[in-house]
């Protein structure tokens, strides 16, 4: 895993967004998949801004969703394709039919992850992650093993509760369909983005535990192409 780590938290969004560009600039057609909650919105927001100054563009890129809540109205601010749209795609160029969502409505949630997995048509070229405090990507909480599927899922207790962040209610989701780790580590390129202090003791348990499905964002170890971009807070726990 390459570590990126930044001075400051707009020199993190700075990095990633530039490399981002670059990727996009390199290739056109790049083919995301993309997280929410509260890390990558920063980022978003630069990117966005690239795109309106028409530095880079997205007309002729794919962007699929890494995750979505289960049981939360189709217009609830905290669905992740909500918080993916308010932070990025309304503001960016992508056409509305490059862009892949799970449906967490859908009566056959398994034929559901096919299709979506089938969308995709083979590795994706990009794969941001953003890593939950028990070191869950997308919605893969630990016991996820490398080889686990597009599925539905049932959340561990502090995925539930740190969901609070994203709604205004009571109702907390319990359940979602998330992006396997199997997509996740077949995907050409990984970068597993994290900020602030509240990230430093997973990022130092990511890079020094035992690789273990226990801990999913370990496993991102043994991919041959994943980057670590961490600011100071986050990256506090790691040794030089
Ligand atoms: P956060 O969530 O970006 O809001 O911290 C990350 C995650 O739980 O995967």
């Amino acid at each position: 895993m390459n570590l990126l780590r930044f001075d400051s938290e707009p020199a993190w969004v700075n990095g990633a967004t530039t490399f981002w560009r670059d990727r996009l600039r390199l290739n056109p057609r790049l083919r995301m998949c993309l997280p929410t909650g509260h890390t990558p919105n920063a980022i978003y927001a630069e990117m966005a801004g690239a795109v309106q100054r028409k530095e880079v563009s997205f007309q002729q890129a794919a962007i699929f969703t890494l995750d979505e809540f289960g049981g939360l109205a189709p217009d609830d601010p905290g669905r992740c394709i909500n918080m993916l749209k308010r932070h990025l795609l309304d503001h960016a160029d992508l056409p509305a039919k490059q862009f892949y969502a799970l449906n967490p409505d859908a009566r056959d949630l398994d034929a559901e992850c096919r299709a979506f997995e089938a969308a995709a048509g083979g590795p994706f070229d990009l794969v941001l992650l953003g890593i939950g405090l028990n070191g869950h990507l997308g919605m893969n909480e630990p016991g996820s093993g490398a080889g686990s599927e597009t599925r539905r899922v049932d959340l561990h207790e502090i995925t539930i509760n740190s969901s609070a962040r994203y709604v205004t209610h009571q109702q907390l989701p319990r359940w979602g369909l998330t992006v396997g780790m199997k997509q996740i580590l077949e995907a050409k390129e990984v970068w597993l983005l994290a900020n602030g202090e509240r990230k430093a003791e997973i990022i130092r348990r990511t890079i020094s535990d035992p690789m273990s499905e226990a801990l999913p964002a370990s496993l991102l170890r043994k991919h041959p192409n994943c980057s670590l971009f961490v600011d100071a807070t986050a990256a506090a726990k790691l040794h030089s």
